[in-house]
């Protein structure tokens, strides 16, 4: 079985974007860390980035094709995308929202996202160990459709 990571906006960046709010850890640390967490539960990921909302919402509806369920940092686009958001709900698979940063405690603009309505939950704040807990639910999930 396969899940997919999606990266939004400015994510390609990582390491070098702001690292303060972000981390050190660049993007291609993030992936391997997601293909061996996801690895560990019997698992494969399908890790993608995309700086395009258009690219974003064809990669979910690929993901409704081939995976169990998908991991998204939508980036800035989490506070601005009713297309992502429908796209996400149009493939009824099971999505687990994660930010690096703790949006709650930035401008009161991220504190809306347009995706958690669809989540299973929303992870933020634990940087890049968050893709690894929601690999980890998001792998409990598919357990238990399987029993
Ligand atoms: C982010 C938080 C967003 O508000 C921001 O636009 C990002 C990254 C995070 O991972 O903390 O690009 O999703």
């Amino acid at each position: 079985d396969r899940l997919m990571v999606l990266n939004g906006p400015n994510l390609n960046l990582l390491g070098q974007r702001e690292p303060g709010v972000y981390g050190g850890d660049t993007l291609a640390t993030i992936e391997a860390l997601c293909h061996d967490r996801a690895r560990a539960h019997g698992l494969a990921v399908d890790f993608h980035q995309s700086n395009h909302e258009g690219e974003l919402v064809e990669l979910v509806h690929a993901a409704g094709a081939r995976c169990r369920g998908i991991v998204v940092n939508a980036g800035a686009y989490t506070h601005t995308s009713v297309a992502l958001l429908d796209a996400l709900r149009a493939v009824r698979l099971p999505v687990v929202e994660v930010h690096l940063s703790n949006v709650f405690q930035r401008e009161s603009f991220r504190h809306h996202s347009y995706i958690a309505p669809v989540a299973l939950g929303v992870i933020s704040g634990f940087g890049k160990d968050g893709y690894a807990f929601a690999i980890d639910a998001l792998a409990a999930r598919t357990r238990e459709e399987r029993n």
